[in-house]
């Protein structure tokens, strides 16, 4: 199949790509073959080509194709809970709300309605790859793993590793670190066996919840696994004050030191939040070349901080974008891309107006703009999944969002005469919502 569309991608920070009429090349697979430019020498001759094959879909005028969004941070057992249970701090959040939520997936019917829901609203969306954390329930995340393959989201799963007892209450925890660890085992056999996972659109998790649910035993375990079995790693890591001091008292060293040291920081590991990381810290993650899961929404709520975004990225870090449902209040890559660029312009102008000016911000620039906010809701989580997805390159996955920029059906209003090249993008990025979401494409397959 070979599409001619105009749009947009963002293949390094700071870049903005305008494709301005240009022919998309698909093969059987679902991989981009071949981008060719109007201005190519041989655009002409391909167009008729694929035309006269009846190869060719035209997309027409006020249609834009994004690359599909990559949520890097979701806890899917959470939707019910979406823009609900924001009033208090995130230890007090997890044992009063959200615990006693997730340990409702213990009935696999629950779990496969909401799932079905959730999956649904995120594609809707424009979300087409998705980093889940599950619950601690075997039955339920293999559902989320089923219904994810059935309606073509690609998606990266974890079953919830939590056997603290000190942290994690009785009703809701892993026995005993034997037990995570053999759930662990079991999910990414369940995957990698899945029959209608031959392409490996569903990929597993070693997701230990963060260093204060897990025992050492756990710890080391699931370092193990991640390391035999070359999988994904998640967790979070630095996020409140809260967290960041409980690993210091327990382990004596930072989470990040502590994650490392137990094998749980490598290539593949997504750190979610991030935000008290040391400059030791980030060189660390840097080295190991891991990522970060930048939540601003959630930051919000739970955080007690604001992540310095562009410090990272100017570092040389792995970030991408992630909605932390339920901690952010959104499902909307878009308003999360939106977060992120409020959040970095807080930091930068300080938010105290009584201090003096010079004091308002001891942060040096913090702000980042639309670009980088487009980036690392696509392009950036590619690279920190290390999945050839999020742009549109010869040899990444056709993964796509169509955007109908009409201020009739949605929320984006284009005037012929003053909006041209990146700055269509600027306005979609601003003001799109959920109706300008026209279609979305996993794989060069319509879900
Ligand atoms: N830390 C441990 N569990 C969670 C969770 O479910 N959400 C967030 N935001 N932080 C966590
Ligand atoms: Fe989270």
């Amino acid at each position: 199949k070979t599409l001619s569309a105009s749009g947009f991608h963002s293949p390094e920070r700071g870049i903005i790509d305008v494709l301005d009429d240009v022919l998309i090349e698909i093969d059987a697979e679902g991989v981009i073959a071949a981008v060719h430019r109007h201005g190519d020498p041989n655009y002409r001759t391909i167009r008729d080509a694929r035309d006269a094959s009846g190869e060719l879909v035209t997309l027409p005028a006020g249609f834009y194709i994004l690359p599909g969004f990559v949520d890097l941070h979701v806890h899917a057992p959470q939707y019910p809970q979406l823009g609900d249970a924001l009033d208090v701090p995130l230890e007090v959040w997890l044992q009063k709300y959200t615990f006693p939520l997730e340990a409702r997936y213990q009935d696999a019917a629950f779990a496969r309605r909401i799932y079905g829901l959730l999956v649904d609203d995120l594609l809707t969306n424009g979300t087409t790859t998705a980093l889940y954390f599950a619950t601690i329930h075997q039955e339920a995340t293999r559902a989320l793993v089923d219904i994810c393959l059935e309606k073509g989201q690609r998606a990266l799963i974890g079953k919830v590793a939590m056997d603290n007892a000190g942290e994690c209450p009785d009703y809701y925890r892993d026995v005993s670190a034997q037990e995570a660890l053999d759930g662990t085992r079991a999910l990414i056999d369940y995957v990698r066996g899945h029959p209608d996972n031959r392409e490996g659109r569903v990929l597993p998790v070693v997701t230990p919840r963060f260093i204060p649910s897990c025992t050492d035993a756990t710890l080391e375990g699931l370092g193990a696994i991640a390391r035999d079995c070359g999988c994904h790693v998640q967790t979070h890591c630095s996020e409140s004050d809260w967290e960041h001091d409980y690993v210091l008292a327990r382990h004596g060293m930072t989470d990040t030191d502590s994650l490392d040291r137990f094998g749980l920081l490598g290539r593949r590991t997504v750190l979610a939040h991030a935000n008290f990381l040391t400059a030791k810290d980030m060189e660390t993650v840097r080295a190991r070349e891991a990522a970060i899961a930048h939540c601003p929404l959630s930051n919000a709520f739970f955080a007690n901080a604001v992540f310095p975004l562009r410090t990272a990225l100017e570092k040389g870090l792995h970030v991408g974008l992630g909605t932390d449902i339920s901690g952010g209040p959104s499902a909307s890559m878009f308003e999360n891309a939106r977060g992120a660029i409020l959040a970095s312009r807080m930091l930068q102008s300080g938010v105290d107006p009584n201090l003096p000016r010079s004091a308002r911000s001891t942060f040096g620039p913090a702000q980042i703009d639309f670009r980088d906010a487009f980036h690392i809701a696509t392009a950036g989580g590619g690279v920190a999944l290390d999945l050839p997805i999020g742009q549109f390159t010869p040899g990444c996955q056709f993964d796509a969002m169509l955007i109908h920029a009409d201020a009739e059906k949605g929320t984006v209003r284009l005037f012929e005469d003053r909006d041209k090249g990146e700055r269509i993008l600027q306005k979609i990025i601003y003001t799109a919502s959920r109706p300008n979401i026209a279609a979305t494409w996993v794989g060069g397959r319509k879900v």
